[in-house]
């Protein structure tokens, strides 16, 4: 059964929404997948058991990367990524700001993505060329021109913590904007950029499915990603920097700055 990608991942990510809003409604479930802060509850699980099931359904010869690794390889140049349950940590601990996450490329192009926040029943969609909605309405990225008058977003890993050298960047960019929130949710800060909510959002060492999506709502939106560089940002890439654009080699530059000075020694 082939159906149109976008109405199928729309369709999975709010029956993927509805499993984790009921799962937020017992005590959660946590396991460690490797030292005390990387977490994974049956939420995650069951989500991601049930959007594999279903792309599977659909669309059996395509590939499903998948975070919780039960999705599947084939050799297609279709493939899904799939995070069902982005903002994990925020989950465990009933800060109700999580998302799922669910985008096609075929090979290098996005084709479609979604990106789903069940608590508040918003869903951002995207399809290439057609721009970006949310909950069915136009979004766009914002017009602030400055970093000064910015509001920004970011992360911290939950693994290898201590060699990110994210918090050096957070000071600066702190300091010269209106400032940086840190929400725990990559997917939802890239949607947020496209919806114009946030102006800017950096952060070291995401993987693919955590940024598929968001980088096409992006891109529908207006918006420009990119390295520190400016090169092309490539899926599962060290560093993204995702903007409206018009801020966006203003933060690069600062970017460059920080990147030249001594790292500052991390106390243990
Ligand atoms: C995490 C979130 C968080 C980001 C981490 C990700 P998860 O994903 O997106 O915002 O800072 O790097 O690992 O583990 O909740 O799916
Ligand atoms: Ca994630
Ligand atoms: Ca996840």
């Amino acid at each position: 059964m082939t159906k149109n990608y976008l109405e199928a991942a729309i369709e999975i990510a709010q029956e993927a929404g509805k499993i984790l809003v009921e799962e937020s409604s017992r005590p959660p479930d946590i396991r460690y997948k490797g030292d005390e802060v990387d977490i994974v509850t049956q939420a995650d699980k069951r989500s991601e058991q049930a959007i594999v099931a279903r792309l599977n359904k659909y669309f059996p010869d395509h590939s499903v990367a998948a975070e919780e690794g039960t999705g599947k390889e084939n050799a297609s140049e279709f493939r899904w990524h799939v995070d069902p349950l982005d903002g994990t940590t925020n989950f465990a601990h009933g800060y109700p700001c999580f998302c799922v996450s669910i985008a096609l490329a075929q090979r290098d192009t996005l084709l479609v993505a979604v990106v789903f926040n069940p608590v508040h029943n918003e869903l951002f969609a995207a399809a290439r060329g057609e721009g970006a909605t949310l909950n069915g309405k136009k979004i766009s990225v914002s017009k602030v021109a400055t970093l000064s008058t910015s509001l920004l977003c970011t992360g911290f890993p939950t693994r290898n913590r201590k060699a990110s050298p994210n918090l050096q960047y957070y000071g600066d960019f702190t300091q010269r904007s209106h400032g940086v929130r840190r929400d725990g949710s990559a997917a939802l800060d890239l949607a947020s950029v496209a919806a114009g909510r946030f102006d800017g959002f950096w952060e070291f060492g995401l993987q693919k499915w955590d940024t598929a999506a968001g980088v096409l709502l992006i891109e529908e939106a207006g918006g420009r990603v990119s390295d520190f560089a400016g090169d092309p940002y490539q899926l599962g890439g060290p560093i993204i920097l995702a903007t409206n654009g018009l801020i966006h080699e203003e933060m690069r530059a600062v970017a460059l700055e920080i990147s030249r000075r001594p790292p500052t020694p991390v106390r243990h």
